[in-house]
């Protein structure tokens, strides 16, 4: 778990920014649902055969003795929420941002607490609903800068479809099960599906030569894949049709896909999701959402030398000589902030020279001098950090110029 702090603190505060003017442009809405819940959230959203619920949770007792657990995603807890919310909710578009916490090995582009930027369009299935939130992922991506990045598709089949595919894979499995590890082996029975994402050398063989799962399925499943991948090229968005792409969360139906990044290395997956029926007590939600990987973004970003790191904003130092302009210069201080103006200055009375080292340190791109000298005639000394030029302004110029920064940085 890292913290995160000044200055690589303003690279995340740049992609938030950034995505929730995209986010908000497709008219969904943020939701901020609590860090833990009760374990059983999980359970029944993400299935009790997961890798994530059975390894990957931290989860314990409360004084209480109920069982609660840091949230490892963000769509369940989103839909314990919508299974108590009203009617006004069933169609809703919401997002989310924030840690999550998986108990992993730690390795580059695994954490334990990992930060996600993820979405859930809710209301019955349609294949271009499916594609618009590719879509919005996709634009999401480009807002930030990222290029390098593949989308592949597949479907899992209706929720109808599961014991067909499951028997097909198994049937087509059984032959191969003496080269299966242990737990693929365990998998054939309890969750067939989790075979096909298994990583193991001699596994993944064996899968390469499997049918696609979309043999097993009835042509309206097929249908709709076909569906979104032709919205996908209508809309110019390239796509690959990967058969053997299967998620690793069981609630999925239909359309599932993946964003890797060539930039990253074995942990290449920027982002993941699909569509999935969730049941929680007597009800069962529908909805089409995906979550990306911050931590991975940034890293991509980096291989792609797109992270700058710096908060895009002017940094003005009031530097003050003696100590009536300390006291005046407080209040220019004051004034500047309230215009918006990214302004700091030394509060102690130091000397000069201790002034405009703190000046320097702090990166900033313009130093506003003033003494007694400058007090009498109205006016500020604007002194250019960069090249060292200087020259005399009066307070409407001095604002004006900072203004005029300001909205230059501020604008998309
Ligand atoms: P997920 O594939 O488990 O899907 O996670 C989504 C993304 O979170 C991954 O692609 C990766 O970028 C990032 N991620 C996952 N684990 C870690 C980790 N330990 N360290 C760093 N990054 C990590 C979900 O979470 C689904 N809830 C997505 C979804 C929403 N499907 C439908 N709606």
């Amino acid at each position: 778990m890292s913290d995160l702090a000044p200055p690589a603190i303003s690279v995340w505060q740049d992609l938030e920014r950034r995505a929730r003017a995209v986010l908000e442009s497709y008219n969904f809405r943020e939701i901020r649902t609590p860090m833990l819940e009760k374990t059983g959230v999980f359970q029944r959203s993400l299935g009790n055969t997961t890798d994530v619920v059975q390894k990957e949770m931290y989860t314990f007792e409360d004084r209480g003795g109920r069982s609660l657990s840091l949230r490892p995603e963000g769509t369940a807890g989103v839909m314990r929420f919508i299974a108590g919310a009203g009617p006004d909710f069933a169609d809703a578009r919401l997002y989310y941002m924030g840690p999550m916490f998986r108990c992993e090995r730690p390795q580059a582009g695994r954490k334990r607490q990992f930060h996600q930027v993820g979405v859930e369009a809710l209301g019955t299935a349609h294949p271009a609903v499916d594609a618009e939130v590719i879509a919005l992922q996709m634009h999401l991506l480009s807002a930030w800068g990222l290029s390098d990045c593949t989308l592949q598709v597949n479907s899992r089949g209706l929720a109808s479809d599961r014991d067909a595919v499951a028997a097909g894979l198994r049937s087509a499995l059984e032959p191969h099960v003496s080269t299966l590890c242990d737990d693929c082996r365990r998998r054939m029975d309890s969750n067939v599906l989790r075979v096909l994402d298994c990583k193991q050398e001699d596994c993944r063989r064996v899968v390469e030569g499997l049918p696609p799962m979309s043999d097993f399925m009835t042509e309206e499943s097929r249908k709709y894949l076909r569906d979104v991948l032709d919205t996908l090229d209508r809309l110019e968005i390239p796509a690959v049709f990967n058969p053997r792409l299967v998620r690793g969360l069981d609630y999925y139906v239909q359309t599932v896909w993946e964003i890797t990044s060539s930039a990253l290395g074995a942990q290449d997956a920027l982002s993941g999701g699909g569509r999935y029926e969730i049941s929680l007590g007597s009800k069962s939600i529908e909805g089409v959402g995906f979550a990306m990987g911050i931590e991975r973004i940034i890293m991509a970003l980096e291989a792609e030398g797109k992270t700058g790191g710096d908060s895009g904003k002017e940094l003005v130092w009031v530097v003050s000589l003696g100590e009536k302009a300390l006291d005046d210069n407080f209040k220019l201080a004051q004034t500047l902030r309230q215009r918006g103006i990214r302004c700091d200055m030394d509060l102690r009375g130091r000397s000069m020279k201790a002034q405009m080292r703190a000046a320097n340190k702090a990166s900033a791109s313009h130093a506003v001098i003033r003494g007694e000298e400058e007090m009498e005639k109205g006016t500020f000394l604007l002194k250019n950090m960069k090249d060292g030029s200087q020259e005399e302004l009066e307070m409407p110029e001095l604002i004006e110029r900072f203004s005029r920064a300001l909205s230059l940085a501020g604008g998309e």
